[in-house]
């Protein structure tokens, strides 16, 4: 049975899914943001074995133990910047989407959420990013139907507003059944 894609109102680092995923940057040392929120929530063995990983480059994908969070794991991943459009930010956030799910899916998880990857700092047009969230995760959940459920874990009305509207946009009521693109 293809994966549930469902969005939500909720603060990622309460989730007890199997993996939470990281927006996180190229060094992998922590930031602000759902970055900042997920590292104080986890404790310091959180950094502790990021720094063994050897930093991120935007568009992949690496996994942690979740420590002190809910979560059993982290999937941090690095979305592109915004820079209008033209530098290939669509492509490099797909490739989030779908590296943080081949990760999963790879350690046999069957439960994950999302935040808003790219949609703050970063700039990310939120419509358009969550068009892209939706797209790849749907696709995904087609492919791998081990994955039972996806979650984007929206911070704020309007980014709920657009993944919503994203969800609404597939094809029927179970988002997974849609065929990949
Ligand atoms: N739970 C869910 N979503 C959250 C949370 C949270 N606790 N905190 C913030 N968000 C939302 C933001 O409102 C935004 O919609 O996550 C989305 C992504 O915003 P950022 O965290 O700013 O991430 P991003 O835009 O990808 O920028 C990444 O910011 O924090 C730094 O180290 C990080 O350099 C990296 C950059």
């Amino acid at each position: 049975m293809p994966a549930k894609l469902e969005a939500i109102r909720a603060d990622i680092t309460t989730l007890a899914v199997d993996a939470i995923v990281n927006a996180a940057n190229t060094t992998l040392l922590g930031g602000g943001g759902v970055d900042g929120a997920i590292h104080r929530a986890a404790g310091p063995e959180l950094l502790a074995e990021c720094r063994t990983l050897g930093g991120c480059a935007t568009g992949d994908a690496k996994i942690t133990r979740g420590y002190r969070l809910p979560a059993k794991f982290v999937i941090h991943t690095v979305g592109p910047v915004w820079h209008g459009g033209n530098r290939g930010e669509p492509a490099l956030l797909a490739s989030c989407y779908r590296k943080s799910l081949a990760l999963a899916r790879a350690h046999r998880l069957g439960t994950i959420a999302f935040p808003a990857i790219s949609c703050g700092v970063y700039g990310y047009p939120l419509h358009a990013a969550a068009a892209i969230a939706v797209r790849e995760c749907a696709a995904f959940a087609v492919a791998a139907p081990a994955i039972e459920r996806i979650v984007f874990a929206l911070f704020g009305d309007d980014a709920l507003v657009a993944y919503e509207a994203a969800l609404a946009r597939l094809p029927d009521a179970n988002p997974g059944a849609r065929s990949p693109e």
